[in-house]
């Protein structure tokens, strides 16, 4: 793809396309009075008929407006102008593109970059809108045989901007945008691939894939030998009762000379039946997902490699599958983990926490500037934030206020929520230095300070996405998240925001 800015009149350009909008009582956008003007009053007349839909996610595709080089022009909803934010342009920008889906539209100039976006910029518009373009024309179609309907298949998409001092700002917007959404795919992929598909090994190969050939990206990957000698003895109670041989993947990006590495530390856990505290059969299908905190470092560390960020990146990622067998840890097992504390395994399904910690005692060699980790660990934090937003816990409240702000930022936002002596004492065990479950109530804190257990000395941070991984229902999918937080954390840590 081919992203181009320009400053010229949106009714002059020659493309495939171009997109504005209008706003609720029939004011035009910038763009709009362009084509209006250049019209000579055609848009508004439309607008005043009725037949110009004006609230976010609404659009009509017009083909034939006089006075108009491009072949179409797409009108998108933009709600009311006092109320137009960085929501309500995604929402704009995704109905532009779900409606020229299936056209045959190669060029495309947006010119809903012109218009004034509530505590935006030329660069966030423009990125956003390139994250917008691929969410929306992302398909998971692979494994479904026949015909399939051909995607848009675009080769340039503009951004129309004020000035020409905006150019490089919003150039380097596109070319962020770019790489973000394609490690958002990368997370989705994986994420939506069966368990019969995605297993550790996958994950494994994957990782090496992304590495080569990219003389600044490394992947080592340790296998059940390795991390038995290292002690690893909680992850692998994990894996004791698959055939899947499970592996921790550790991947280096070096763009940042001797500095410290922000770490990311990614859950992936390929399926998760519960082990012998077997879940139940509905929707059981959804626990493919839980290895999305594998797939959003994955993704992350993509997105990072492609933008060239100047900047030290590792991620580490526990790989394992958790199921039911002979040889299976039962409730009750106690077991060793790196960090030389033993842990009472009350519920084999609690896996998440057993793999991680061992991952974060692992990290420490690298001392981290940083170490964040992502993953889909509990039902409760689906119950107390639902779908919207991210869980984010830390034992450093300006690390957790950075991380929140990171996701307003890149409109993949999260929560905080808290850490502390009282939670953690809900982890006490009669038998052993601490127990994997923390009883009934707030389950999604007491699963951060089972890490935070690890991560002593540490700046770190514990993302649940549970609720935010992926959807369930008839849209059923990974949602790729948050690999825009992540990545807007790197980005800014590294300087490169403009
Ligand atoms: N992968 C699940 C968490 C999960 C459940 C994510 C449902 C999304 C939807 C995790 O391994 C798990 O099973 N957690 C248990 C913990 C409990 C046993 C303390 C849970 O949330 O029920
Ligand atoms: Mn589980
Ligand atoms: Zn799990």
């Amino acid at each position: 793809m081919e992203y181009f800015t320009t400053t010229g009149k949106a009714s002059r350009r020659a493309v495939d396309c171009v997109i504005v909008g209008v706003y609720e009582r029939g004011k035009l956008g910038v763009g709009a009075a362009d084509i209006d003007a250049a019209g000579k009053g055609y848009l508004k007349e439309l607008v005043r008929s009725g037949d110009v839909p004006n609230k976010p996610g609404q659009c009509v595709v017009l083909t034939g407006v006089p006075g108009v080089r491009a072949k179409r022009v797409a009108v998108a909803g933009l709600g009311k102008h006092s109320k137009l934010d960085g929501t309500v342009f995604r929402k704009a920008v995704a109905a532009a593109i779900h409606a020229l889906d299936g056209s045959n539209t190669r060029q495309i100039l947006n010119t809903l970059t012109l218009e004034p976006v509530k505590d935006s910029s030329p660069y966030y518009l423009a990125r956003s809108s390139v994250e917008v373009m691929g969410e929306t024309l992302y398909r998971f179609s692979e494994m479904k045989s026949g015909r399939k309907k051909k995607p848009l298949a675009l080769s340039k998409y503009g951004h129309a901007i004020a000035s020409r001092g905006d150019t490089s700002r919003s150039a380097l917007g596109a070319q962020h945008g770019d790489a973000i959404a394609a490690g958002v795919r990368l997370a989705r992929d994986l994420g939506n691939q069966p368990a019969n598909v995605c297993t550790p090994s996958h994950l494994a190969r994957v990782a090496r894939k992304l590495a080569a050939g990219n003389g600044k990206l490394t992947t080592q990957v340790l296998s059940e030998a390795e991390m038995k000698r290292l002690g690893m003895g909680s992850l692998l109670s994990v894996t004791a009762g698959t055939a899947e041989p499970a592996k921790l993947i550790v991947m280096k990006y070096k763009g940042g000379g001797s500095d410290r590495p922000i770490v990311l530390v990614g859950k992936g856990v390929t399926f998760d039946t519960g082990g012998i505290s077997l879940k139940p059969g509905p929707a059981m299908d959804e626990m493919k997902f839980d290895m999305c905190g594998a797939a959003s470092v994955i993704g992350t560390m993509a997105a990072v490699a492609k933008m060239k960020l100047p900047i030290n990146l590792n991620v580490v990622v526990p790989a394992v599958e958790n199921m039911p067998s002979g040889k299976a840890t039962k409730p009750g097992d106690i077991v060793r983990s790196m960090s030389g504390q033993t842990i009472e395994v009350l519920n084999t399904d609690a896996e998440g926490r057993l793999i991680l910690c061992d991952a974060l005692t692992y990290s420490r060699r690298f001392k981290p500037a940083v170490i964040i980790d992502v993953a889909t660990l509990t039902g409760a934090c689906v119950v107390a934030l639902g779908a919207h937003r991210t869980a984010i816990m830390s034992n450093n409240d300006k690390l957790r206020e950075e991380i929140f702000a990171a996701g307003d930022a890149a409109g993949d936002r999260g929560w905080p929520m808290p850490q502390g002596d009282e939670y953690a004492a809900q982890l006490k065990s009669n038998f052993a230095d601490m127990a994997n479950i923390g009883g009934p109530g707030g389950g999604a804190v007491t699963a951060g300070c089972f890490l935070g257990k690890f991560t002593d000395g540490m700046d770190w941070a514990h993302l649940d996405i549970a609720g935010t991984a992926w959807k369930s229902g008839a849209k059923k999918g990974a949602t790729g998240r948050p690999v825009p937080m992540l990545s807007q954390l790197v980005i800014e840590r590294s300087g490169a925001l403009p």
